[in-house]
Parts: structure tokens; C-alpha cells; sequence
């Protein structure tokens, strides 16, 4: 049995700090904080000197002052095999895909490469503090094998799908979709629930899948009813154009979705920008998920996330780097990024919320509150450490810091994978083991 006490300032959210600072009933923070870790789960949390009076007595402490204890940062939308897509010099959206991403994505099926960048990719989400992430694979098999096997190896919890897509791409990346659906229940059986591993059905996105394949990721989906489902939607108005000749029965893009069965509580749709009301409200009523991508949405120049509009009408939301139309693999980026679109719109984004929202509020949208995302007894102890003094610029800007929101702030605006000072995963450091 490994047991360790890790001592530090700790900050836990519990709820949606919706009133700013006055939302101190939504987390806790403990300036001298003890989290008592067993065999990967957190067993207390606590002032230290109290753990150590009792529970965490006789056992290792790792001390960690002056920084900041939290729960491991959750990216819901990220794609492994654009790693070497980020910072592609393109126009918009389908020129993206056509001249880089799908150029990019069929390297998947030459021999190493997935096992080569699978690894590239875990080390990078460690250096950068997350711990858990909704993850596209390539059209290929063995991707989302070499994805697995490297999760599975470092102890992660992750959720990734073989992405299915039998049109309007390279030949090398489409399926069908009897071989989409093959593929993706030979899959769940080999990975869905080993370890720590989930699987997400994924269909890319409606421009690159026929009726025929929407409606057999509809039938996976209602064969295992608690799966995720990943997808995009509405992120650019040549796509949303696209969708509507491709389906001209549909009312609206969403209603493509709708009607193959693929919404739900369990569904990630991707970026939600150019949405109509009707459409707000299909996915209000689905309880579907809208991820919303800051990093991807500015560079691809897709548009402005309005998150106000889609809390009025109860939609729940996620946040997430969409690697590699996304432009950093580091929350902190992408909450700065984020906190810029809503600010340009008139819209506030405490520090609270955002960071509730990298930590527990991804963990609801992926429906594994309890499992990730905060310190309750019994979850995985899935660790970030993060130093508000990381480079000299910061640590300049932290003399005149006075309280945690302003610090949080401060790292959200100026900190990257520096301010990540130590990964834990399930309760054993990452980050300082790192080649
Ligand atoms: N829509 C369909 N595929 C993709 C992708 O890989 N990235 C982004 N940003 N949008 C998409
Ligand atoms: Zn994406």
C-alpha cells in the first residue's frame, strides 16, 4: 500500500463559483492544506496539522509551499494526431482541414508513427498539467491502440474514440460504416473500462460522414448508452453551409445529430458557435454538452463563443484546447484565450469560474464528478502544483498580489507548462519524472 501526504496551499472547488469572490461556499481553500493520498485516491483533505495528528501520521509529506495544490486540469476536446498540425498557416476552417489536418492525420497509418507522437503527446499534456482529456484519434486503428496502450501505461484517465469518417476526405483516412462501426466495438471491447481508459464514439463531424455512417454511430450509441459521443458542430459558417446541401431534410445542422440519435448527456459537441435558437434549445433539451474552444476559435478565425447565451438557455458547457487548431497544449492558455473572447463580448469571466471550470466543471461535463476533478474522499488523486512565481516576469507581477483570485488571475494570464510545477497521477508524481 503506498500512502503520501502532500502539504501545500489547497484549492478544491465543490460547486460553480457563479458570484466571484462571494461564491466561498463553492470551494475550499486551506493555507496550510494536507491531502492524505492511498493507493491513488484521496482519503482526506484537510488542514495539515491535523492530518498529521492523525490519519497522516508515519507517512511520507511532500511539502509544497509556497504553491497552489489543485486537482489535475480536464481538456474536453483535443486531437492526438494533429501535433504537428498546431501553428498551420491557413485560411479557415475547411482549407485547414483539407491542406493541413487531413494531409497530417493519414501519417497514422505508417508503422511507429502513432506510437511515436501517442508518447510526444502524453509527455505534453503532463508538462502542461493535464490529467485527464477528451481525445480524437486518427480514422485508424491502430491510433487509438497506441493511444491507449501509452494511457494505460502512465495510469491516466482518458476518454478517446476512433474517429469515423467515410467522405469528402483523402481516400487514405476514410472508412465505411460497417468498418467505422466494426472498428469501434472491437475497440470498446479492448479498451472501455481497462484501467482507467473510457471510450467516446466519435464521429468527426457531419461534412465527413454519410447518412449510412451517422446512423450506425447512432446504433452504437444507443448499444452502449453510457458512452460519450464526440463530435463538432457549428463551428464555421462555410461548414454549417456544407452540412445544409449534404442534408437537405435537415432543419438545421444540430437537428443532423438529432436525428441519428447522437445528443445526449453524454455527447461533447465542439465549438457551438453559429448556433440558432432552435438549435440552442435542441441542445438545451439534450442536455449535450458545448465545448468551448478559445485557442482554436481565434486562430482559425471561426468566431466568438457566446458563452452567456448558451447558460440563459441551461446548456451545459465544457473548455478545451482543441489541439491542433488549438494553438497551446496549457489550460492557463486557454482559459486566458477564453477569458479575451468573453471579455470582447462584454461578458465577465471571474478566475473562480475558470478555474472551476478546468478542474470540476470539465469533470461534470463528462459526467465523472466524484471520479476526477476535486479533492473528495475517494476520488483519483490526480494532482496539479502550480507556482505563481514561475518565470521572472511573474514573479515580479506577484509582489503586488494580495489575495488568490488576483494569483489565480495572474497565472491564468501569464502562466504556461512553467507554472506547472509538479503532475500527480493517481497519487504518483509525473512531472518530475518526465525524460
Ligand atoms: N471539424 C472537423 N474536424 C475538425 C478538426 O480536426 N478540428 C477542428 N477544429 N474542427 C474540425
Ligand atoms: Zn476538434
Amino acid at each position: 500500500m503506498t500512502v503520501i501526504l502532500l502539504r501545500g496551499r489547497i484549492l478544491s472547488f465543490h460547486d460553480e463559483p457563479l458570484n466571484g469572490e462571494a461564491s466561498t461556499h463553492t470551494f475550499t481553500y486551506l493555507e496550510d492544506g494536507g491531502l492524505l493520498i492511498r493507493d491513488g485516491k484521496i482519503t482526506a483533505i484537510d488542514d495539515f496539522a491535523k492530518l498529521r495528528a492523525g490519519d497522516g501520521r508515519n507517512v511520507e509529506v511532500i511539502d509544497h509551499h509556497p504553491h497552489l495544490i489543485m486537482p489535475g486540469f480536464i481538456d474536453c476536446h483535443i486531437h492526438y494526431p494533429q501535433m504537428q498540425v498546431v501553428g498551420s498557416y491557413a485560411g479557415a476552417l475547411m482549407e485547414w482541414l483539407d491542406k493541413y489536418t487531413f494531409v497530417e492525420e493519414q501519417k497514422f497509418s505508417n508503422q511507429g508513427h502513432p506510437d511515436k507522437i501517442g508518447s510526444a503527446f502524453f509527455d505534453e499534456l503532463i508538462r502542461h498539467g493535464t490529467t485527464t482529456a477528451a481525445a480524437y484519434c486518427s480514422v485508424h486503428k491502430a491510433s487509438v491502440r497506441a493511444f491507449y496502450t501509452e494511457a494505460h501505461r502512465r495510469n491516466m484517465r482518458m476518454i478517446a474514440g476512433k474517429v469515423m469518417m467515410d467522405r469528402n476526405a483523402p481516400p487514405g483516412l476514410l472508412d465505411t460504416p460497417q468498418s467505422g462501426y466494426d472498428d469501434s466495438k472491437a475497440l470498446i471491447a479492448d479498451w472501455h473500462g481497462k484501467g482507467r481508459q473510457l471510450y467516446a464514439i466519435t464521429p468527426r463531424f457531419a461534412p465527413t460522414s454519410s447518412q449510412e455512417q451517422l446512423e450506425m454511430s447512432g446504433t452504437l450509441a444507443r448499444e452502449f448508452p453510457d458512452m460519450h459521443v464526440q463530435t463538432h458542430l457549428c463551428e464555421n459558417t462555410a461548414e454549417i453551409a456544407f452540412v445544409a446541401e449534404l442534408f437537405p431534410w435537415s432543419r438545421d445542422y444540430t437537428n443532423v445529430y438529432e436525428h441519428y440519435g447522437l445528443l445526449g448527456p453524454k455527447t461533447l459537441l465542439g465549438h457551438c458557435i453559429h448556433l440558432s435558437d432552435a438549435e440552442v434549445s435542441t441542445i438545451a433539451n439534450s442536455g449535450s454538452v458545448a465545448v468551448f474552444c478559445p485557442t482554436s476559435n481565434l486562430f482559425i478565425g471561426s468566431g466568438l463563443f457566446d458563452l452567456a447565451r448558451l447558460r440563459a438557455s441551461d446548456v451545459r458547457n465544457a473548455i478545451a484546447t482543441d489541439i491542433g487548431g488549438g494553438t497551446s497544449y496549457s489550460m492557463l492558455r486557454t482559459l486566458d484565450e477564453g477569458y479575451k473572447i468573453l471579455n470582447i463580448q462584454g461578458q465577465r469571466y471571474h478566475p473562480l469560474r475558470s478555474f472551476y471550470q478546468a478542474t470540476l466543471g470539465n469533470a461534470r461535463a463528462l459526467a465523472l464528478e466524484g471520479t476526477i476533478g476535486s479533492f473528495v474522499t475517494g476520488a483519483e488523486a490526480d494532482c496539479i502544483v502550480l507556482d505563481a512565481r514561475a518565470t521572472p516576469a511573474m514573479r515580479v507581477r506577484m509582489e503586488t498580489v494580495e489575495t488568490l483570485v488576483e494569483e489565480l488571475m495572474l497565472m491564468q494570464t501569464m502562466g504556461d507548462d512553467r507554472t506547472i510545477a509538479e503532475v500527480y497521477i493517481a497519487g504518483v508524481a509525473a512531472k518530475s519524472t518526465l525524460n
